[in-house]
């Protein structure tokens, strides 16, 4: 069976629909693994990028085929055994769902030093960094603060928040949680040891102070204007 939000395209042939998925995959890369060094490895990133972002890639399409073959069952079938086995499959859909996406923010919110990377905001997020926080210095250590605080893993995202008036924010998630509503997230930072171990172990402080050398701070303005 094929979700029908997954279907992208339904051609006729004769009297034969042929429908075929769509199905997420990795984002390209806008740089080489090795171009974020000394701030993040190229093997973090070879390996963040190849072996982790693909789990969530694999497990979010596996998810979505899943809950359609059952959304189908439960509807000859509205059992509580079925109702229990969407449950567990929604739980992996949020988890996926939400690792897929916040890698695909986290990418393209990473720029290496040589194409802008770490070059402050100007226009009108950096207009509203410096109104709301005084300096981009003390949005970055309210942010740090709010990694620093995640036990275990979790991410910490700035934000603009539409219900608020546009206001800037910063806000803290565990595990694979994405934002979603009025919280447009413009720049996500990974907490997790895979996105730091490898090259600062148990210093992930120091990760999070060398990461703000390459935030793309272009495309946190751009996702700052788009965000009506
Ligand atoms: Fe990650």
């Amino acid at each position: 069976m094929l979700a029908r939000s997954a279907i992208k395209n339904v051609g006729k042939t004769s009297s034969v629909f042929v429908a075929k998925r769509t199905k997420v995959s990795l984002p390209k890369l806008d740089w080489d693994f090795d171009a974020l060094e000394p701030n993040i490895s190229g093997q973090i990133n070879e390996l963040h990028y190849t072996k982790h972002h693909q789990t969530y890639v694999n497990g979010f399409n596996t998810a979505v085929e899943q809950l359609e073959d059952l959304n189908c069952q439960l509807k000859s079938d509205p059992s509580p055994t079925i109702a229990k086995k969407i449950v567990g499959v929604q739980q992996n859909l949020k988890f996926h769902g939400g690792g897929y996406t916040n890698h695909c923010l986290f990418w393209k919110n990473l720029a290496p030093e040589s194409q802008g990377g770490g070059k402050p905001p100007g226009g009108a997020l950096g207009e509203s960094i410096k109104s709301q926080f005084g300096s981009l210095d003390n949005l970055v250590s309210l942010t740090n603060s709010k990694l620093a605080g995640v036990q275990g893993s979790g991410w910490a995202f700035i934000v603009k928040n539409l219900e608020n008036g546009g206001k800037l924010d910063v806000v803290q998630t565990y595990n694979q949680d994405t934002l979603t509503g009025p919280l447009v997230p413009l720049v996500a930072i990974d907490a997790w040891e895979h996105a730091y171990y490898l090259q600062y172990q148990n210093r992930k402080v120091e990760y999070f102070k060398a990461i703000w050398n390459v935030i793309n701070w272009a495309e946190a303005s751009k996702r700052f204007d788009e965000a009506k």
